[in-house]
């Protein structure tokens, strides 16, 4: 019987040969560049797959996917995709999107303690903290989960644009544009929330570098 890992491999040969049968020159075109115009920052969750769910093929979107979407500004990780997709790439767009239903808000949101992913989930609790009259306001459990997933979105998005990455480029450039989105596992619809234009206002001056180049 065939193991499960090895379905992939066997699909992963079925889906070359389809690309091929399409278009002879696929894979070759992708070989020697990427000239991606996207640059998506979205959660891990499996039911959230970027080039799926935007019908974009290999070469479209560079990718960066952690739990719960989330920019945080010691993040080497996300750091240096961020800076890459930015000076090298020369992205134009960053989208943060996250999704209704994520499981790492919820447990954000609750005072259960999980382990290691604490330390990360807190950056969550603390935006639940800026936020907390407006969700607290909502009557449902799942309101409340809801609109601290948007507010979420929101901030990432923010903490993005307080980057000197992104307050360099926009000087220099004036790209990338940031949006932040949510996509519903319900229908499948991903909703804009959030767009930020190169030097928009970052909600206050202290985050605003005066001695960039
Ligand atoms: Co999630």
């Amino acid at each position: 019987m065939i193991k499960s890992y090895e379905k992939l491999l066997e699909e992963n040969k079925a889906w070359a040969k389809d690309k091929i049968g399409q278009d002879p020159e696929f894979f070759q075109r992708l070989v020697d560049i990427q000239r991606p115009k996207f640059l998506w920052i979205g959660c891990s969750d499996s039911r959230v797959p970027p080039n799926e769910i935007t019908q974009t093929q290999p070469g479209e979107i560079f990718i960066h996917r952690n739990v719960a979407n989330l920019v945080i500004h010691t993040d080497l990780n996300m750091l240096s995709v961020v800076q890459y997709a930015v000076e090298v790439l020369q992205i134009e767009h960053i989208i943060v999107c996250g999704h209704y239903g994520c499981g790492g808000v919820k447990a954000a949101m609750s005072q259960h303690s999980f382990g290691l992913i604490n330390k990360w989930i807190r950056h969550i609790k603390d935006v639940y903290r800026y936020h907390q009259a407006e969700i607290d306001s909502l009557a449902s459990e799942e309101g409340r989960l809801n609109k601290l997933i948007e507010a979420n979105v929101m901030e990432q998005t923010y903490n993005l644009a307080k980057t000197s990455i992104i307050q360099r480029s926009w000087k220099n450039r004036q790209a990338p544009h940031l949006h932040g989105w949510v996509y519903d596992l319900a229908d499948g619809i991903i909703r804009p929330l959030l767009d930020l234009a190169p030097n928009s206002s970052l909600g206050h001056p202290i985050y605003e570098f005066d001695n960039l180049e």
